[in-house]
């Protein structure tokens, strides 16, 4: 019986594929069939229809058993994408065949009108509801906030703004997002592309304009200080003069004479002043000579 070996090979094989519909109108499917026979041929037929009218369909006879095809649509309104598989071994043949509604294909461009800032020490990031097809709601959205510091990004639902508290000032923020739609609006979830990133940095806040004040008038005031610092020790030197240290071998015994002080100087003065005042009249008689 034919259906029987029909059935017994469709029990052996995997099937992995996913179409995505991605925001510029291309629908991308792909497949992946592990474990089929090598002798088993693989086709594939997409059909796609919008508003329940058939706008395209795309047959590929023979496939290899992992692939993808991508299709570029026109304009559409409600799409529906069928997926037709057909397997065929030793002249049996089998059909797998799934259908897609929109929400499920589509992925997302990520959230537009990304924006942060560094207030004081919070870094406030914002963003603008993504849009999809379908204009769902914000309860329908997920995304992942990267703020380009090492950690993992964060994870928030249903929200379009987010507070990070007691951030680094000296550090700079590259603030990216990503979103896709919730479980509950999507049963494949997809994440969009990561936004364009953001680079925060603290070249205009408050602390740095502190920085900046601190600096300019910094580098003033410490040449400023170091100017007086010489003058004062020039003044020092006029008003305080050195002391003159006595040689070592002195220290001991100016100690030891201290009471005498400077009279003791006095008597090796003495002795010159004796020859200037001594006047000798020796030759009394000699001018009567003459
Ligand atoms: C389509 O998707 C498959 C699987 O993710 C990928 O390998 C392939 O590069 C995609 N093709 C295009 C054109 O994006
Ligand atoms: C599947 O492919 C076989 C041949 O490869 C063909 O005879 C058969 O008609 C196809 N079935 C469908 C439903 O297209």
């Amino acid at each position: 019986m034919p259906g029987y070996e029909v059935e017994r090979a469709a029990i052996a094989i995997t099937i992995d594929f996913l179409c995505l519909l991605y925001p510029t109108n291309k629908l991308n499917c792909s497949w992946s069939f592990d474990k089929l026979n090598e002798d088993a041929r693989l086709s594939v037929s997409i059909s796609i229809c919008d508003d329940e009218k058939l706008v395209k369909s795309d047959s590929s006879p023979a496939v290899s058993h992992v692939g993808s095809r991508l299709l570029i649509l026109q304009e559409y309104k409600e799409l529906n994408v069928v997926l037709k598989f057909n397997v065929t071994l030793h002249r049996n043949w089998t059909v797998y065949s799934y259908s897609y509604n929109m929400e499920t294909l589509e992925v997302l461009l990520p959230p537009p009108k990304l924006s942060a800032v560094i207030n004081g020490s919070n870094l406030l990031v914002s963003w603008a509801l993504p849009r999809n097809q379908l204009n769902s709601s914000n309860s329908c959205f997920e995304y992942q906030l990267d703020l380009g510091d090492q950690e993992k990004p964060r994870e928030l639902a249903t929200v379009l703004s987010y507070t990070e508290q007691n951030v680094d000032p000296s550090q700079t923020y590259s603030v990216r997002i990503r979103t896709r739609m919730t479980g509950l609006c999507q049963e494949h979830q997809q994440w969009s592309e990561w936004s364009l990133t953001v680079i925060v940095e603290q070249s205009l806040n408050e602390l740095n304009i502190l920085g900046i004040v601190s600096i300019s008038l910094g580098i003033p005031m410490i040449l400023l200080a170091a100017a007086l610092m010489v003058r004062h020790q020039r003044v020092m030197k006029v008003l305080f003069p050195p002391i003159p240290r006595p040689p070592p071998k002195y220290i001991h015994f100016l100690e030891k004479n201290d009471t005498l002080g400077p009279v003791h100087a006095a008597p090796s003065v003495k002795p010159a002043e004796e020859e200037i005042t001594e006047v000798e009249d020796t030759e009394p008689n000699s001018g009567k000579a003459f």
